[in-house]
């Protein structure tokens, strides 16, 4: 690869240990992937932060990292194992809560600012169209080449950590424009509404694609979608599809760059996508735990169920997970007040994929299919899936 003087300054070690460990697993995936050059970061999201993912081996890296590593951009995290504040109401074990706070404070000695959530874009890591990232969480990865028109290929922990403390990446996949073509025409010919809604067409497109060996859609038939239905679409496709890019026409901002693709159409029919919910659905589900919040709600979300709580008691656990500057908002308008005199309980920075709960619920009720897909293989959940008037109505009954 071709460096920049300062880029192999930092290769030689000039700029300390950890920036010569970063620089060097920079130049090998820009080896690997004939990257030419590195190009700079806009800002990072680092994924991996739940020590249940970790465990000693990750958090051994990260302190080597720490003894002289700094982030040279801004940098936030993926969601935590457990909420830093309340994890105690979540049942989350004192062993555990030492082992995460140990991991944070590693990232938070580096100069990253540990806010976690999987929707750094709605609080403030929040590019704009065409600057280069190198972020982790696949959801997220999703919704910036697609939403925003960023650039960035799904970074794993160690290479996202790199880019933060180099502000550099190769440049490759992603960051290129002959990767961001339209692969497969995909026609929805049907009405499509709701984050739930958006989940099983991220599912029913996603499925497809992986039949058929591409990951790039191009499609039509949606004529409007909020930020909170597409981080869900984002998240679902991401899941089923690995799509890490999508177009939608007359929605995301490069759908009229490129030409689009002709030779491979998909149709999505209403038939199809009430398939691809009843996937989503258990038959014997015994619900005993509601979610809302993958990927992390928007304080339109929270706003809406503290308006469908106000004056009811929740019977069963439920979570709401965001991240904690929306808890922030939430808490400032009031809507926290409601939610939590209605037995429901806020769980910032965590979410119910990655906070340690496997076995603690037998069926779990969400909005979001991506929440299922994990419920089910991490967490063995049964799963269903509703709106978010049936989660709350569920939680309630
Ligand atoms: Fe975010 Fe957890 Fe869902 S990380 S996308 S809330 S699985």
């Amino acid at each position: 690869m071709k460096l920049t003087p300062e880029e192999q300054d930092m290769l030689s070690g000039k700029h300390g240990k950890a920036a010569r460990k970063s620089m060097e697993i920079l130049t090998a995936l820009g080896e690997i992937f004939d990257a030419g050059y590195m190009v700079d970061v806009y800002g990072v999201q680092i994924a991996g932060v739940s020590y249940a993912n970790l465990g000693e081996a990750g958090l051994e890296f990260l302190s080597e990292m720490a003894e002289d590593g700094k982030v040279r951009v801004l940098t936030t995290l993926n969601p935590a194992g457990m909420d830093r504040e309340n994890w105690r109401a979540l049942g989350i074990d004192e062993e555990f809560a030492k082992n995460q706070n140990r991991v944070i404070d590693a990232f938070a000695k580096m100069g990253v600012i540990t806010t976690c959530s999987c929707t750094p874009y709605l609080i403030g890591n929040t590019p704009h169209y065409g600057q280069h990232l190198a972020w982790a969480e696949s959801s997220a990865v999703c919704y910036a080449n697609s939403v925003i028109g960023a650039r960035t290929n799904r970074e794993g922990g160690p290479s996202a950590l790199a880019s933060a403390i180099t502000g550099k990446t190769p440049n490759y996949g992603y960051h290129l424009d002959e990767n961001r073509h339209g692969q497969v025409l995909v026609k929805v010919n049907a009405p499509v509404e709701g984050t739930d809604e958006f989940g099983v067409l991220g599912k029913a497109i996603g499925d497809r694609l992986v039949g058929l060996g591409k990951k790039i859609p191009f499609i039509t038939g949606i004529p409007s979608a909020t930020v909170e239905e597409l981080k869900s679409f984002c998240a679902s496709i991401a899941t089923y599809g690995g799509t890490a890019l999508f177009h939608m026409e007359g929605i995301t901002p490069e759908y009229d760059r490129y030409p689009k693709p002709k030779d491979i159409v998909l149709e999505i029919s209403q038939e199809d996508l009430k398939k691809a919910r009843s996937e989503l659905i258990d038959v014997d589900l015994e619900t005993d735990f509601v979610s809302i919040g993958c990927p992390h709600a928007s304080i339109h979300e929270i706003a809406k169920i503290a308006s469908l709580l106000k004056g009811k008691k929740v019977r069963k656990e439920f979570w709401i997970t965001t991240a904690r500057p929306t808890k922030r908002i939430a808490d400032e308008a009031g809507y926290s007040k409601i939610i939590e005199d209605a037995g429901a309980k806020f769980a910032a920075d965590t979410c119910c994929v990655v906070a340690p709960i496997k076995g603690r619920f037998k069926g779990i009720m969400v909005d979001s299919a991506k929440a299922c897909y994990y419920g089910r293989s991490r967490n063995r959940f049964k799963v269903k899936i509703g709106t978010v008037e049936e989660c709350i109505e569920e939680a309630t009954k």
